[in-house]
């Protein structure tokens, strides 16, 4: 008895131990906003971007605009002591990461559990609905797709443009009356930053809206899929995406070792784009977040990402949206000057539109709207960039979804189905009025 407790314990210590040995745990890591005044306070906090050893949620790039740093235990006080020692402004905004992730992770855990026990009895719509109950890993997202075809065969397609550095397949949901090369197209880039797990969560929302309302026969949608194809990509960062549920809950990058230094993983996919590539805020060191990649779309992803688009809707490309997290933000070029571009007006006008249909949904989710240079950080390199500077495509944007901080990127589950919708009418209203401007 006492042999066989001694043995299972030591079976149990050895699985516990190989199983938590590759996740990465935040315990007592906090983050702080800080607030640079000045050209010296701001330039030592971007020196601390590109040493690459603090992970920056939201990058500092004006002075008396915040940023979003997250300290470990082991350099808290040294930084935090660099903030005093040169009178930069902080203030603690999550005590413990790690609760964080707890708290998503029993959630996530609880939602299994209800939907476990409500199974059998329920239609096929409401097993629909679950899906956006909890966040949900690469798999899912690739049989979602799938299924959304299946099921639909007239309006939906699957495409594979692609394939991840660890041979995931990227995917796209085609979703379009009668598609070809004559249509106009709008892309929906989903999940390019890993850890920011609410946007492969609102695009399939979108998508299951789509089709939803045009077999419900809604006119605005029928329309709208008579006039465009619409490619939504649930997960383009398919590598780092899976990680970031396996394994490191605040993964970014993709996942291919970088050539110059293999022991750092991964590039920044949206700073790996060819468009201005390697400008400001786009690091050359492999260990930071916001590593430029080894050359322009050295990553899969992005290039194949890119060579589908200018393989098949150049010229017809009406809309490109990037979807992340967090800070509720709806962007447009450029990201890499703060110059503005000769579309800056129309590119106002209907983000403005979209917003304000977003707002008659939810009126109290704030967004700010503007270039990225100019509201948020320059960031050379981006998918949005890209889209507009070499793929001809005017209306391009990138949307930073829910919340403004208080989560960040740990939003919780149940407030996916109310960002989803309120991001819906958005784009609903953004296709409309692109498709009424011309
Ligand atoms: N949070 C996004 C990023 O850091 C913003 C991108 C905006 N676009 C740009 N081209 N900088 O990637
Ligand atoms: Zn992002």
């Amino acid at each position: 008895m006492f042999k066989l407790t001694l043995a299972t314990f030591a079976i149990l210590l050895v699985v516990v131990a190989s199983v938590s040995a590759t996740i990465q745990h935040y315990y007592d890591h906090s983050v702080y906003r800080v607030r640079p005044s000045n050209v010296m306070q701001l330039s030592m906090l971007q020196k601390l971007v590109e040493d690459g050893d603090v992970d920056f949620w939201r990058e500092p790039d004006q002075i008396n605009r915040f940023a979003d740093v997250m300290l470990r235990p082991d350099n808290k006080d040294k930084i935090l002591k660099f903030f005093d020692d040169n009178l930069i402004a902080y203030n603690l905004i999550i005590s413990d990461v790690e609760k964080i992730i707890e708290r998503e992770r029993n959630e996530q855990l609880a939602v299994d559990e209800q939907l476990k026990t409500r199974a059998d009895a329920r239609p096929h719509n409401e097993a629909v609905a679950g899906f956006w109950k909890k966040y949900q890993n690469f798999n899912s997202h690739a049989n979602f797709v799938a299924k959304l075809a299946e099921q639909n065969p007239e309006i939906v397609q699957k495409v594979q443009f692609g394939s991840s550095h660890e041979k995931r397949p990227l995917v796209a949901a085609l979703i379009g009356e009668k598609p070809n090369s004559s249509k106009k197209a709008i892309w929906i880039e989903g999940g390019i930053h890993a850890r920011e797990w609410i946007s492969p969560a609102t695009v399939t929302y979108f998508a299951q809206q789509l089709v939803n309302l045009y077999n419900e026969k809604d006119p605005t949608v029928q329309d709208l899929l008579k006039y465009y194809d619409f490619y939504i990509v649930p997960v383009l960062n398919a590598d780092g995406y899976e990680y970031s549920h396996t394994n490191d809950r605040l993964w970014r990058k993709t996942r291919r070792p970088s050539t110059s230094k293999p022991t750092c993983i991964g590039a920044d996919p949206n700073r790996n784009f060819g468009y201005q590539w390697g400008g400001t805020g786009a690091s050359t060191n492999p260990c930071s977040e916001t590593y430029r990649g080894d050359s322009a779309f050295s990553e899969p992803e992005t290039r194949a990402e890119s060579d589908y688009i200018l393989k098949n809707l150049k010229g017809r490309l009406a809309s490109f949206i990037a979807v992340h997290s967090y800070g509720q933000y709806w962007l447009y070029p450029w990201g890499w000057t703060s110059a503005v571009t000769k579309d800056d007006a129309k590119l106002n006008k209907v983000a403005k539109a979209a917003v304000a249909a977003l707002n008659k949904v939810s009126m109290s989710t704030k967004f700010t709207i503007g270039t990225s240079t100019n509201v948020l950080y320059a960031a050379a390199g981006g998918s949005d960039d890209w889209a507009y500077g070499s793929a001809n495509c005017t209306y391009s944007y990138t949307v930073e979804l829910r919340d403004t901080g208080y989560y960040g990127f740990q939003l919780p589950a149940s407030l996916i189905l109310p960002t989803a919708t309120e991001t819906t009418a958005a784009f609903l209203e953004l296709a409309s009025s692109i498709k009424s401007a011309k």
